[in-house]
């Protein structure tokens, strides 16, 4: 692979930017500084430098993301801070978000560039359950349970698919759990309010066995684990 492919895949800084940096000797290929960005280089096996920081390489990328309220999911926007801007810059350029969580969601949020898993978890037929915690203006009772439970009405050709509603706490504010299986647009947010209430505070904890620790504070994220990535895309 090219050098500058390679550094530009990793984001390390524009191609035309990273020619000058190449120039510069600012790169360097197994210790020592190369003038050519068409250098040919074996990912895995050469090691690249930049500015003194190893830059390695992935050809598929698992970040968790632990999104904060205010900024949108999605890979630019002229106005808004999107999701993207709390990654490292060290990181594939072709990331995108897997689904998406309003601008004033917060949660986990799986970002990467294997587009087959994407297409898989949001797949409506694959039912990847994704449970939230949310706080609620109204009372929950056992009747709105049973009405998630069966399928609500919210304006779409067909109703929701059951969810499961825990309660935690009812009163004239709620805080309850949720799981669903589908990924319609501002889902939970519509279910409540077919049932006259109304979510004022909502926040992922997992995506099919992906779980939000405590690891990770609000804006944070990581690499998956090498066992998420196996329990997540299911390969050996
Ligand atoms: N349901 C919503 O209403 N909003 C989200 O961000 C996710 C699920």
């Amino acid at each position: 692979m090219r050098l500058d492919k390679y550094l530009s895949e990793m984001n390390v800084a524009p191609r035309s930017v990273l020619k000058q940096m190449i120039r510069k000797n600012q790169v360097l290929v197994n210790g020592a500084p190369v003038k050519k960005p068409e250098t040919k280089v074996e990912p895995g096996k050469d090691e690249i430098m930049v500015e003194g920081e190893a830059i390695h390489y992935y050809e598929m990328e698992y970040w968790l993301l632990h999104k904060p309220a205010g900024v949108v999911t999605a890979t630019r926007d002229n106005r808004e801070k999107t999701v993207m801007d709390l990654l490292p810059q060290i990181r594939r350029s072709d990331l995108s978000p897997v689904g998406r969580l309003d601008k004033d969601t917060e949660g986990l949020l799986l970002i990467t560039n294997d587009g087959a898993l994407s297409h898989r978890l949001l797949s409506p037929k694959k039912h990847v359950d994704k449970t939230y915690f949310a706080e609620i203006d109204g009372r929950v009772t056992e009747e709105t349970v049973q009405k998630f439970q069966e399928g609500v009405d919210i304006g779409d050709e067909t109703l929701t698919a059951p969810a499961l509603l825990i309660i935690e706490e009812s009163g004239e504010k709620s805080r309850i759990r949720i799981t669903i299986t589908e990924g319609r647009y501002h889902q939970i947010k519509r279910m409540f309010e077919a049932v006259g209430m109304k979510v004022t505070y909502l926040k992922r904890l997992s995506m099919g066995p992906l779980v939000l620790g405590d690891d990770l504070s609000l804006g944070e994220s990581r690499h998956l684990t090498e066992e998420e990535i196996l329990m997540i895309t299911g390969k050996q």
